[in-house]
């Protein structure tokens, strides 16, 4: 129901005063903003007062319900099992998806998974599905719970009837300098997965030099904060939080991550992914009702991998979404970028730091993200590391293959590649891979992995 008499400046005066907004303040002037009762730049206003004072987890909570309300939520009661899905706040090379959603719906757990595509400089679940030749992720609601019911997972896009408040909101978010706010990015997030009717939730909170969350105390709080409103609304939550100083895997890109997560399906991935994947899918698995605790979801993961189902699954589901299955079963058979160009050390010695962040970017440059809205991406381009921190490099060895079809962003994208490594004479210690878990009952430090 609009409502014309509703004025905002009250409450953005309460809030640029600091002073907390009632659930009723909250969900009127996010319906009005999604009924265009109230225009951008009295909501850009809001933003950034909540941006600057913050939200307390009661108004993130608000927040979250009026987004999640804004349009519809799937109710997939119907369908048998506990529905469990995986987000991700981000980063580059993060395929983790493509690897774990197919696992866990072998091990029958039902996975409705909506996903993003590429933001800034970190890559989209959407993106690299479509990078497979027929696959199609725009699909009806009706056909949504048709492959969720025959396949136990599906994944598509959302849609404009899905938390349509948010995204009007993030369009806004992004172009006043709003978006990098824990409460705003959890309402964000949780309303957009709270439609997807699902059950339980599994959160990959990233930081680093990749994420959108550089240091460790703000992906600390940011999933503290989703972990409250998943509970909040009585679906149990789980987050771990994983390091994103340097890409994950070795492939970035489109196309090349998909053939990573092959890889990693069949048996062959890298260390670094099939470690979260499986801790992840182990979770979901445990979530899912279908293992007694996450160690043993852990170990239904490795045998899903081991023997063969979650590749199956995988083959499957590209065939329900209208993909060429034959380019995932032979995936050497697919076209490649034109061009191709190796990228050589300035030096010898260990590499101590890549620079996750400018290595996405130099994704995007190459052709595998957007600098507008509207740009289309180019599938085949990315990078391939040959070298991961820690790893001895000598004076003009290959640490990366550069992939692209336009020529003239090889030069530029090679430079911002050397520029992005440290080299010393020393090697550095190992960072772990995933730092702690945050549920219900608290932050862990030590956990099953
Ligand atoms: N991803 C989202 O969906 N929303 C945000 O605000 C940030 C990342």
């Amino acid at each position: 129901m609009s409502d014309s008499s509703f004025n905002p400046v009250p409450l953005i005066r309460k809030k640029r005063d600091s002073q907390s907004l009632s659930d009723t303040e909250i969900e009127r002037l996010i319906r009005a903003y999604t009924d265009d009762q109230i225009p951008d730049y009295q909501m850009s206003a809001f933003l950034m007062a909540s941006f600057l004072n913050g939200l307390s987890d009661a108004e993130a909570a608000a927040l979250t319900r009026a987004m999640l309300y804004s349009g519809i939520v799937l109710d997939l009661r119907d369908i048998p099992g506990t529905k469990v899905d995986k987000h991700s706040t981000g980063g580059v090379g993060d395929k983790l998806s493509l690897i774990l959603a197919p696992i866990v719906a072998s091990c029958g757990v039902p996975v409705p998974m909506i996903s993003g595509r590429g933001l800034g400089h970190t890559g989209g679940t959407l993106d690299k599905l479509e990078s497979i030749p027929g696959f199609t992720v725009d699909i009806t609601l009706e056909r949504y719970r048709e492959i969720l019911e025959a396949e136990q997972m599906v994944l598509a896009g959302q849609t404009e009837d899905i938390a349509p408040a948010d995204k009007r909101l993030y369009a806004l978010r992004d172009v006043t300098a709003t978006v990098e706010s824990i409460p705003l990015i959890a309402g964000s997030i949780m309303s957009k997965k709270l439609a997807e009717g699902i059950d339980a939730l599994v959160l990959d909170v990233k930081f680093g030099s990749g994420a959108f969350m550089k240091k460790k105390e703000d992906a600390v709080r940011l999933a503290e904060t989703l972990v409250g409103i998943g509970e909040e609304f009585g679906k149990e939550t789980i987050a771990y939080l994983t390091n994103m100083e340097q890409p994950l895997g070795y492939a970035v890109g489109n196309w090349l991550e998909v053939k990573e997560s092959i890889e990693g399906l069949q048996g062959d991935g890298p260390a670094d992914v099939m470690e979260i994947s499986h801790l992840l899918a182990g979770t979901m698995i445990h979530l899912g009702k279908q293992a007694a605790t996450i160690e043993e979801g852990i170990e239904k993961s490795r045998r899903a991998v081991s023997d063969g189902s979650a590749f199956r699954k995988w083959v499957d589901i590209v065939r329900a979404h209208g993909g060429d299955t034959r380019v995932i079963e032979a995936p050497d058979r697919y076209n490649y970028a034109e061009f191709r160009q190796p990228v050589r050390s300035p030096k010898s010695g260990y590499i101590t730091a890549m620079d996750a962040f400018a290595m996405g970017m130099v994704s995007l440059e190459l052709g595998a993200g957007r600098r507008s809205k509207e740009a289309a991406v180019d599938p085949a381009a990315g990078f391939i590391l040959r070298k991961k921190v820690g790893d001895y490099v000598e004076q003009d060895e290959t640490f990366a293959v550069l992939h692209t079809n336009n020529d003239s962003m090889l030069k530029p994208c090679g430079e911002a590649m050397i520029n992005a490594i440290s080299i010393s004479a020393e090697k550095p210690e190992a960072s772990g891979t995933v730092a702690l878990r945050v549920d219900r009952s608290g932050i862990h430090e030590q956990f099953a992995q």
